[in-house]
């Protein structure tokens, strides 16, 4: 099977390696199961192409092999240089027969090669994570637009990228937002990245996390998540925002909040998701204290001015893995010793650690493959524009949800629905 299926992948051998992790990964990704059984019997998408970009990890496997199923001759490149799961690359290309164009540590001329090869594929449907796909399609390859029947996009990033291309004009084809479901960003962006991110920062330094000043930046879903794991371990959380109704939120939860300039003084651990760039600049580099360790779980590496910090360091050593000392020079700093950056500013929780768990991808996944099933069957009658998947569909992935976990919940009655559609009882 390897000598047909298309692949640029690290090391097929570790075929095996990767097919239990995915297998492992199956058991918490039951609502995807169910779909993938339907999907099965239905071949909604027999003949079709699509490409998806994503982090090439167990859970995307399971999504793809969903895909598979239905008919879908799929192929996978990396929405991200670090994240990549080698043995489960290896395992789609060899035991699954999916091309797989993705390799750990990638270079940014690899990864960018990897969209083309995606893309000379002739994709109809594309599943975007970031939307560099979709901005690179429109950029670059204005005469394929024509074949593509829609899009899905899985993070906040990608979809503040979308509207802008919305905003200009330019997004001729319809888009679906899967980060706006609720069982997506609920549970994906909230206890996904929550607990990840801190799996990350533990697996790259093992640091008590008990007694330590974490400033986290940022306070959308994912922010939210990190700060309540982050106190869950003992920490003293500092919340950062630009948004003041956000900003209000975390003090009501407890947090203390405040400007970044204050927080880089105070600070131990640096946890960056806001979605923006520079958030933590070379003013914050220099006044912070000796040791402090600087990531970032925002989606791509920019809201860490890495530049900066390189300015005004003498040397960068890499102490562990996804663990680089920046030496700071006395004489360019306001305080003196190291800051410990991890994961180069990537996605601490996929470079570092294996990202979310298989568990919130569930329904993440479920929302993608609903969201291809959906521009499949609609597609005569979609806007080009960016939308939600129908508020029924995260009924049935909560539902589904909770029928694997063995969880039951309460009914209506006749009298509470004719109370909810009623106006006139009052007091
Ligand atoms: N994004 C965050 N965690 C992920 C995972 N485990 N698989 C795919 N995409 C992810």
């Amino acid at each position: 099977m390897t000598q047909t299926i298309k692949h640029d992948i690290a090391d097929l051998s570790l075929a095996d390696l990767g097919d239990k992790r995915i297998k492992w990964s199956a058991r918490e990704m039951q609502v995807l199961h169910k779909i993938r059984e339907r999907f099965s019997r239905e071949k909604p998408f027999a003949g079709m192409r699509m490409l998806v970009c994503a982090h090439i990890t167990a859970e995307t496997a399971n999504l793809a092999i969903t895909l598979k199923e239905g008919g879908m001759e799929a192929y996978l490149i990396a929405s991200n240089p670090l994240s990549t799961q080698d043995d489960v690359a290896a395992a789609l290309v060899k035991i699954h027969g999916i091309p797989v164009f993705a390799k750990k540590g990638e270079s940014g001329e690899t990864y960018t090669k990897h969209i083309e090869i995606g893309l000379d594929s002739k994709p109809q449907i594309i599943m975007d994570d970031g939307s560099d796909v979709i901005a690179t399609l429109l950029k670059e390859r204005p005469s394929q637009v024509k074949d593509i029947i829609g899009c899905t996009e899985e993070t906040t990033t990608g979809i503040v990228r979308l509207k802008a291309m919305e905003n200009e004009g330019v997004l001729s084809f319809p888009a679906i937002a899967v980060n706006d479901s609720k069982t997506k960003h609920l549970f994906d962006n909230r206890y996904g990245t929550g607990q990840s991110t801190l799996d990350g920062v533990l697996r790259a330094t093992n640091v008590l996390i008990a007694g330590k000043v974490a400033v986290v930046l940022g306070y959308g879903w994912c922010g939210k998540g990190i700060a309540m794991r982050a106190k869950g371990l003992g920490a003293d959380v500092i919340v950062t925002e630009i948004d003041p109704v956000k900003a209000l939120e975390a003090k009501m939860e407890g947090f203390r909040v405040m400007p970044i300039a204050e927080a880089a003084k105070e600070g131990d651990i640096f946890i960056t998701v806001t979605g923006n760039r520079h958030v933590v600049d070379l003013e914050h580099f220099k006044n912070m204290k000796d040791g402090s360790l600087v990531c970032n779980s925002g989606h791509f590496n920019l809201e860490l001015n890495l530049d900066a910090l390189a300015d005004i360091s003498l040397s960068q050593d890499e102490v562990k893995p996804f663990v680089v000392e920046y030496k700071r020079d006395p004489a360019k700093t306001n305080k003196p010793g190291s800051i410990f950056v991890l994961g180069e500013g990537r996605l601490i929780n996929l470079a570092a650690a294996e990202g979310h768990p298989s568990a919130v991808m569930d329904m993440s996944f479920a929302n993608q493959a609903l969201a291809v099933e959906f521009l499949v069957k609609n597609q005569d009658n979609l806007d080009n524009k960016l939308q939600t998947l129908p508020p029924q569909v995260d009924q049935e992935i909560a539902q589904l949800k909770l029928d694997s976990m063995g969880i039951s919940i309460d009914l209506l009655s006749p009298e509470m629905l004719e109370y909810m559609n009623s106006w006139t009882v009052g007091t």
